[in-house]
């Protein structure tokens, strides 16, 4: 593998499940494998898990993990190409991701949506920026459009508390007093649509995501009608995809609650805002499988590694 920019980049995700579940069950079997080897990760915007989890997902394998806040500690980087560069930016992502390549065997970015202008964000702008102008692999830490090594957690974690065969998942939109990104929503979709699940997505009007991205999965504008007989509800929040990065309804009703989820397990990529997104009364239930979700971000990000390193 090249790189892992996005859950397409998964080529048979069954296997991947048990690769990771192999890794979580002896996490230091191949700390050699990464010796000498540098990951470096960058951010453009805040994470807890994404940063804590990949750099234990580098120490696990050996590798030396070094991180860079860009977006406060580096120069204003500038992604377009031709501009005359007399404004706020000093450093033109040819130069910066080159450089960083000569000290890094690996790089690892988050940066997020603007949610303004739909076309950039769709062009995957600094991800794509940095796929062309460094030398060494790219992984996807959130972008834009995707978080893939959250769709691949939330895959890994959904095999480890499945009861029946063909389990049924709810995706189920949620309010937020704020406008965010499409990415988790997404990667979870395509994650979905490669397992042998039932996959349904809950939404209010306004609120269907990408059509190129939800394809032919239902999509249900009743909450209550999607959640029959569901044995998993991932919820998140995410602002209109059609008009575009707008709070278009916070309608509270679709807040979680216990009386909704009946016997599923609940499921989130956190952070998530208590008694907005989802009662109390499930987070501290035994239906909340987040926790174990967010520990499963260390086992997929080392997977992904891995596999990038047995291929440098
Ligand atoms: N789920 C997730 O990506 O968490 P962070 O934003 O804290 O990294």
């Amino acid at each position: 593998m090249k790189h892992y920019t996005s859950i397409n980049d998964i080529d048979n995700i069954d296997t991947w499940i048990e690769e990771a579940k192999a890794l979580k069950a002896e996490p230091l079997k191949h700390i050699a494998l990464g010796k000498n080897k540098t990951l470096g990760l960058l951010f453009f915007n805040s994470s807890l898990r994404t940063r804590l989890s990949t750099q234990k997902a580098a120490l696990n394998l050996g590798m030396n993990p070094i991180v860079m806040n860009v977006s406060g500690d580096a120069w204003g980087l500038e992604f377009d190409d031709g501009t005359i560069m007399s404004g706020n930016t000093a450093e033109h992502i040819k130069e910066a991701a080159a450089v960083v390549s000569q000290y890094c065997d690996i790089i690892a970015v988050r940066a997020f949506p603007t949610l303004t202008d739909k076309a950039k964000d769709e062009s995957e702008q600094v991800m794509n920026a940095f796929m062309k102008h460094a030398s060494v692999p790219i992984v996807n830490m959130e972008s834009a459009t995707g978080h893939p090594l959250q769709g691949l957690t939330d895959a890994l974690t959904i095999s480890e508390y499945v009861k029946v065969a063909k389990p049924k998942v709810v995706l189920s939109w949620a309010p937020h007093i704020k406008a965010l990104p499409h990415a988790v929503g997404n990667s979870f979709i395509q994650a979905m649509q490669k397992m042998d699940v039932e996959f349904v997505i809950a939404n209010p009007e306004g609120y269907d995501l990408n059509p190129e991205i939800t394809g032919n999965t239902p999509i249900y504008h009743n909450q209550e009608e999607a959640f029959k007989d569901a044995d998993f509800i991932y919820t998140k929040n995410w602002s209109s995809y059609e008009d575009y990065g707008k709070v278009v309804n916070t309608d509270p009703n679709w807040m979680i609650t216990k009386n909704k989820i009946g016997n599923a397990k609940f499921m989130h990529c956190l952070p998530v805002r208590r008694n907005v997104v989802v009662e109390d009364a499930v987070l501290d239930s035994d239906s909340s499988i987040v926790i174990e979700q967010a520990n499963n971000r260390t086992y997929a990000a080392q997977l992904v590694l891995k596999k990038l390193l047995e291929d440098l």
